[in-house]
Order: structure tokens, then C-alpha cells, then sequence
């Protein structure tokens, strides 16, 4: 069963690890590709289609959840952990997927949600059949309510998605019971971490899949699992990023202390395994230097640097974030990690087509004011340019190498985000992000299925950015990734060091090996260093050879 491919008997070793300069595909399986017809991709889907992850060049891919789930939150909310949905196949699906993978060289990151289960997981039934105080109860945070008969919310908390953080529960007598914490939908119970079963089921978890071969975890909400144990009321409107500011209070559900013994406990348990398996985290945490505490050497390997994802299209900001990560992560001897795109944002085709500096929009809809697609896409080539020569490890989302816009203009009837009804249809949500992607041009679905079935609606005009039309396109964004996926390995771009050539108001420039690499922000085209010779680029060079605005170059200085 355990296919893993790197044959060591050694844990993982942060100085010359796989992951340190490996570039991650994330797979989202319900619009990856979908083999039965239904209109929801599966893992067969995914098998079937592993060549394009080869050819593309990537190192591993990481699966969104594919576990039994009633599908409120798109699979985030779980109610088996060891099982995979009839939605996306079988567990011998996972293992066929697993061991396909493997024999092509690609490493599996599979998706870990322990910050809640479903309301459909057996241990909330059970919390929900026993009383008060019980010990079913304690596997989860349940509370009476505040006022003289328990009516109100035990705090002030908000979801994530929007309305209150509490829901109150029907007793087995009939009356008005207790609340149950969910940061974020009704149907996903925050669980107790406190508690030391929660604690040693979720080490059964991490056991059942490296058992099975996973190369590693990508942990959900990592920064939530501890909350603070007064569950202090907080006033402020909950984000899931906490606050900016390094020496603010933190808010008392995000990056409380706790939450790093827990990951030494599941370090401990990885590194028992063969094969240099990981974890990645998703934690929404800023500064740099307090999401630089996640990845301290007994910790996780990575974590997704969102602040990169959130920064600013100018030079200055690049600048900043780029080199505060570095130093963040320097301090704690761990790789630094990029991405530009996940399935919770707009994607950045769409994203840099905003006005920079304009709020950063939860969704788009009709109505809602439209990113310039062509200025987004040649912002988007540039931004993933600059990306993919930077040390460290970047993580790209499926669809984003055929430059793949987010659907902006998708009708609200079909949405499916819980956060555009949980947020009174104020916030549209991350379906635009979500829908499945194009393969083939004249084919039904786009070629993501046999049959027209897609769970959400797709775009008219993408057959544009269908597959089988940029595969050896000149200038397609397709071959754009795929050529600097293998520039990146070849001049070994992923281990640095970087060292800054000009980092002004317009121009970034800094070589990283035997490369230099230019990004030109400004109005004014610049030339190429002189004497160098063009290696690759984001868009053509202008008629006399200088780069264009929005334009990122690699070349080999003289
Ligand atoms: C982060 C996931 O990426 C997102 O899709 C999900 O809604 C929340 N965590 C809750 O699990």
C-alpha cells in the first residue's frame, strides 16, 4: 500500500528537503476533471488526468478534501476522515490515485480539517444525544447561553462566513438547549483541542493516511485549533486573518500558543515515517515573523505565505514582501513558500485586473465592477514570472497555468459558497474561483466530463483557455508555465540565494544563480541589462527590445 516514491528511511531534512524548492499543484476535486458525468470531478477524474501534472512539471500536487461530507462548506466540513465521498470515488480510488502519482514521481499532499468536523460527523451525534457536561459534549465547544433563560450567544463572536459563531441546540426533552462554537458554517462544529481524545484521534488520522503513502498533510485553519480557554468576547468583526500588527492583542480564537504543541506532537508522528513527509499550514496569520513560528525545526515544514498572496502589484510592495518572507523564514532555518492563487480567492488573472489599492473583493458578480481581463492576465503572467524564480517552494492552482480568469459574471442563483447567504448576500463568495476547468475546446463541459453536467455554471468563451488550445501555442500561458516550471529546475531557481539588483519605484530586479531576473512596474519600458541574453519572458519585448509595463524577463547577464 505504501507506494511512497523516495525509498529513504530518513525524516524529512530541512536543509535539503523535496519541499524546500518544490513547486505544489493544487488539485480541487470537485472541478478538476469528472469521469462519471455527473458534474462533479472525482478521483478518477484526477488519475486519468495526472500526464497534464508531468508535462506541466510539477513536483507534488495537494488534493482538496475528498472525504464523506454532507458538502457544506465543499468538503470542509468532514464526517469521516478515513473515507473518501461516493461524491469522488472510492478509498481504492485514493490508493490507485496515491500509487499513479507515485509512479510518475508526483508526491500527494492530502487536505486535514481538525479545527471542526461536520454536524453529520458521528461525534456530533452523539454530543447532540448526550446532555450537558457529558463527555460527547466536551469533544466539542458547547456552552450555555448568556441572559436569564440562555437565549443569547455564550459570546459575541461572529462565523467567518458571516452571522453569529454560536447556534443553539434542541435538547433530547425538547427544550432550548446549549450553543455549539462553529467559527465558521453551522455544519462545522469547532472541536475541542483541549480535550486529549480529539487530540488522539486525529494522530489515528495522520497514521491512517501516511499508511497509505501520503507525502504529507496541508492542515486547515491551522491558527484556529486553540482558542482562548475564557472565550473572552472580542467586539470586532471576525476575519480569518488576525491582526497585523505584531505586539497587538490576538484575537482569542486566531494563533493562540497552543496550537504549536500540537504540531510537535504530529512532527513527531511524521517523522517516524519514511519518505520525507510534510505539513503545510494554512494559517492566516501576520506578520511574517509570527507565521515564521509554524515552521520552527519541530514544527510544520511550510506555510502558505498569504501576505505574498495579498500584497499589492507595485514594486515597492513586492519588494517588501518579498523580503521580509525571506528574513522570516531565515530566522527560523525553514524554505519560504509563494502562491498567487487557491480555490478562496479571486483568482490573480482576475485579482490584478482591480484597481491596486482597491478593496479586495470576496467574490465578483454581475453588478459588481469588472477587472480588466486583459491588463489582469499580462499582470498575472508577470506576477507568476517573478514568483516561480524566487527560493523557496510555490504553489500554483489548477487552472492558472491556462491563465484561467475567475467567472465574474456568474448568475447568484447558481452559487454555492455558504458565505453568500451567510453573509445576507452581501459577499459573493469563492465560487467564481471554484468553477471546472477547461481541457478541450469543442468538447461538452470543456472536456472536464463526458457529459455537459457542471456543478457550477462555466463561462461562454473559455473554450480560449481550454488545454488542447495552448498546448504548444506560442505565447499561451500553458507554454509559459510549463517552460518556466522547467527553467526553474534546470538553473535551480527554488534553492537561491537571491541577491537585489534594484529595487526602486518602477523596476525589481535580482539575480538568483546564473540568472537575473527584471519586473518592470512602471510606465516606461526599460532595457534589457546590457549585453544579456533574453531567456524567458511574460509577454514579447517591445519592437526596439526593451520590457514593456507589467512585463517579467529572465535573462542570462553578459
Ligand atoms: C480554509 C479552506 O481553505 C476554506 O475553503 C474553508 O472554507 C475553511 N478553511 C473552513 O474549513
Amino acid at each position: 500500500m505504501n507506494s511512497n516514491p523516495t525509498h529513504q528511511d530518513t525524516p524529512a531534512d530541512p536543509a535539503t528537503g523535496w519541499w524546500t524548492r518544490a513547486t505544489i499543484y493544487q488539485v480541487y476535486p470537485r472541478s478538476f476533471a469528472d469521469s462519471d458525468g455527473d458534474g462533479i470531478g472525482d478521483l478518477p477524474g484526477i488519475t486519468a488526468r495526472l500526464d497534464h501534472l508531468v508535462e506541466l512539471g510539477v513536483d507534488a500536487l495537494w488534493l482538496s478534501p475528498f472525504y464523506p461530507s454532507p458538502q457544506a462548506d465543499a468538503g470542509y466540513d468532514v464526517a469521516d476522515y478515513r473515507d473518501v465521498d461516493p461524491l469522488f470515488g472510492t478509498l481504492a480510488d485514493a490508493d490507485r490515485l496515491i500509487a499513479a502519482a507515485h509512479s510518475r514521481g508526483l508526491r500527494v499532499i492530502v487536505d486535514l480539517v481538525p479545527n471542526h468536523t461536520s454536524s453529520a460527523h458521528r461525534w456530533f451525534a452523539a454530543a447532540l444525544a448526550a446532555a450537558p457536561g457529558s463527555p460527547e459534549r466536551d469533544r466539542y465547544v458547547f456552552r450555555d447561553g448568556a441572559g436569564p433563560d440562555g437565549a443569547q450567544p455564550p459570546n459575541d463572536w461572529t462565523s467567518v462566513f458571516g452571522g453569529p459563531a454560536w447556534t443553539r441546540v434542541t435538547e433530547a426533552d425538547g427544550r432550548p438547549g446549549q450553543w455549539y462554537l462553529h467559527l465558521f458554517d453551522t455544519g462545522q462544529p469547532d472541536l475541542n483541542w483541549d480535550n486529549p481524545e480529539v487530540r488522539e484521534e486525529f494522530l489515528g488520522v495522520l497514521r491512517f493516511w501516511l499508511d497509505r503513502g501520503v507525502d504529507g498533510f496541508r492542515v486547515d485553519v491551522a491558527h484556529g485549533l486553540i482558542k482562548q480557554a475564557d472565550l473572552a468576547d472580542w467586539q470586532e468583526p471576525q476575519e480569518i486573518l488576525s491582526g497585523p500588527e505584531i505586539d497587538k492583542p490576538r484575537p482569542p480564537m486566531w494563533d493562540q500558543e497552543g496550537v504549536h504543541e500540537i504540531y510537535r506532537d504530529w512532527r513527531r508522528v511524521l517523522d517516524g515515517y519514511p519518505g520525507e513527509r510534510i505539513l503545510v499550514a494554512e494559517a492566516w496569520v501576520e506578520p511574517a515573523e509570527r507565521l515564521a513560528r509554524y515552521v520552527r525545526p519541530d514544527e510544520m515544514h511550510q506555510a502558505f505565505n498569504f501576505e505574498y498572496l495579498l500584497a499589492a502589484w507595485t514594486a515597492p510592495a513586492q519588494y517588501a514582501v518579498i523580503t521580509r518572507s525571506l528574513e522570516a523564514t531565515d530566522v527560523v532555518g525553514a524554505p519560504t513558500t509563494w502562491v498567487l492563487s487557491n480555490h478562496d480567492v479571486v483568482r490573480h488573472a482576475s485579482r490584478l485586473g482591480l484597481p491596486i489599492g482597491g478593496k479586495r473583493p470576496n467574490g465578483i458578480g454581475i453588478g459588481d465592477p469588472q477587472p480588466d481581463a486583459a491588463l489582469g492576465l499580462r499582470r498575472a503572467r508577470a506576477a507568476t514570472l517573478l514568483m516561480l524564480a524566487l527560493p523557496g517552494s510555490a504553489y500554483l492552482y489548477q487552472g492558472e497555468e491556462l491563465g484561467l480568469p475567475e467567472h465574474t459574471t456568474m448568475p447568484d442563483e447558481a452559487r454555492q459558497d455558504p458565505t453568500w447567504a451567510r453573509s445576507g448576500n452581501t459577499e459573493r463568495g469563492r465560487d467564481g474561483c471554484r468553477v471546472p476547468i477547461p481541457w478541450e475546446a469543442d468538447a461538452p463541459s470543456y472536456g472536464f466530463g463526458p457529459t455537459d453536467a457542471s456543478w457550477l455554471p462555466q463561462p461562454p468563451l473559455w473554450a480560449e483557455y481550454a488545454l488542447d488550445r495552448q498546448r504548444d501555442a506560442p505565447g499561451s500561458t500553458y507554454e509559459l508555465y510549463r517552460t518556466a516550471l522547467r527553467l526553474r529546475r534546470e538553473h535551480r531557481l527554488g534553492e537561491g540565494p537571491l541577491e537585489w539588483l534594484a529595487s526602486g519605484d518602477e523596476v525589481l530586479s535580482f539575480r538568483n544563480g546564473a540568472l537575473t531576473v527584471l519586473t518592470n512596474f512602471g510606465d516606461a519600458a526599460v532595457p534589457v541589462p546590457t549585453g544579456a541574453e533574453l531567456v524567458h519572458a511574460s509577454a514579447p519585448l517591445d519592437a526596439d527590445g526593451a520590457v514593456g509595463t507589467d512585463v517579467t524577463v529572465w535573462v542570462r547577464p553578459a
